[in-house]
């Protein structure tokens, strides 16, 4: 199954009652293993999670720090857009050259880098005195 459709099967399971809007993500680790998320809302709206956030949090938990390739998708008119959080959360464990595909459910499919998405990170390398 390719990273997308991984994606796409996961987005069901998606918790968005007050967005409404559902999003799945897959990320291959360097390690070659696939893990998934979808975003999780709350009451108190600022608890909510994204997808990104799950996903990376999955691979975490599975003892891996490195993502080869990442998958983002949802209901969206266009390829949707990794949030600036979400950009930030990836950057931690991807290189700048980390293809990321963001698509719809209508097929429509968009490709880019972790280092296209957030050129000039803030980075662990910064925080070195
Ligand atoms: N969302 C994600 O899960 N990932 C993104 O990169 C964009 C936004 C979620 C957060 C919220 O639950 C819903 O989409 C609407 O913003």
């Amino acid at each position: 199954m390719s990273l997308l459709a991984a994606a796409r099967d996961i987005r069901d399971k998606a918790y968005a009652p007050y967005s409404n809007f559902k999003v799945g993500v897959a990320l291959r680790s360097t390690s070659g293993e696939v893990f998934v998320g979808v975003n999780v809302e709350n009451a108190a709206y600022p608890e909510g999670t994204c997808a990104e956030a799950g996903a990376i949090a999955a691979m975490i938990a599975a003892g891996h720090t490195r993502i080869a390739e990442v998958a983002v998708i949802a209901d969206a008119p266009v390829p949707v857009q990794p949030c600036g959080g979400c950009r930030q959360k990836l950057r931690e464990f991807a290189d700048d050259d980390v293809v990321v595909t963001m698509a719809n459910l209508n097929g429509v499919e968009a490709q880019t880098t972790v280092g296209a998405l957030l050129p000039g990170a803030f980075s662990k390398d910064q925080l070195e005195t």
